[in-house]
């Protein structure tokens, strides 16, 4: 079982996964590619002992033409996240503390 299932997050990061037709979209700017990764490494470093960070799929952002958009609860709203950025995400993700 994932370790990210049983610990309660630090913080949650949202991958904007929508497809828009007609314009350009997230979802056609590799964004779930994105949000698999995320998952991936943020569950790859809990279970190595780091942070625990949920990662989701989420709506639209309303930034349409600068996705895949990324947002970091408490934290930043990311734009043109690709793949190779996925650890520097979590890096940041891992300095929000919860209230
Ligand atoms: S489609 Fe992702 S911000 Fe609008």
């Amino acid at each position: 079982m994932s370790r990210t299932r049983d610990v309660k997050a630090i913080t949650t990061v949202y991958v904007c996964t929508n497809m828009r037709i007609g314009g350009n979209s997230c979802a056609n700017q590799k964004s779930k590619a994105v949000l698999k990764a995320l998952q991936v490494r943020a569950d790859a470093r809990a279970s190595a002992g780091g942070a625990v960070v949920a990662v989701r799929p989420s709506v639209c952002m309303g930034y349409c033409e600068e996705g895949p958009n990324v947002k970091i609860m408490g934290g930043e709203l990311l734009h043109n996240v690709r793949e190779d950025d996925v650890e520097r995400v979590l890096d940041a993700a891992e300095t929000v503390t919860r209230d």
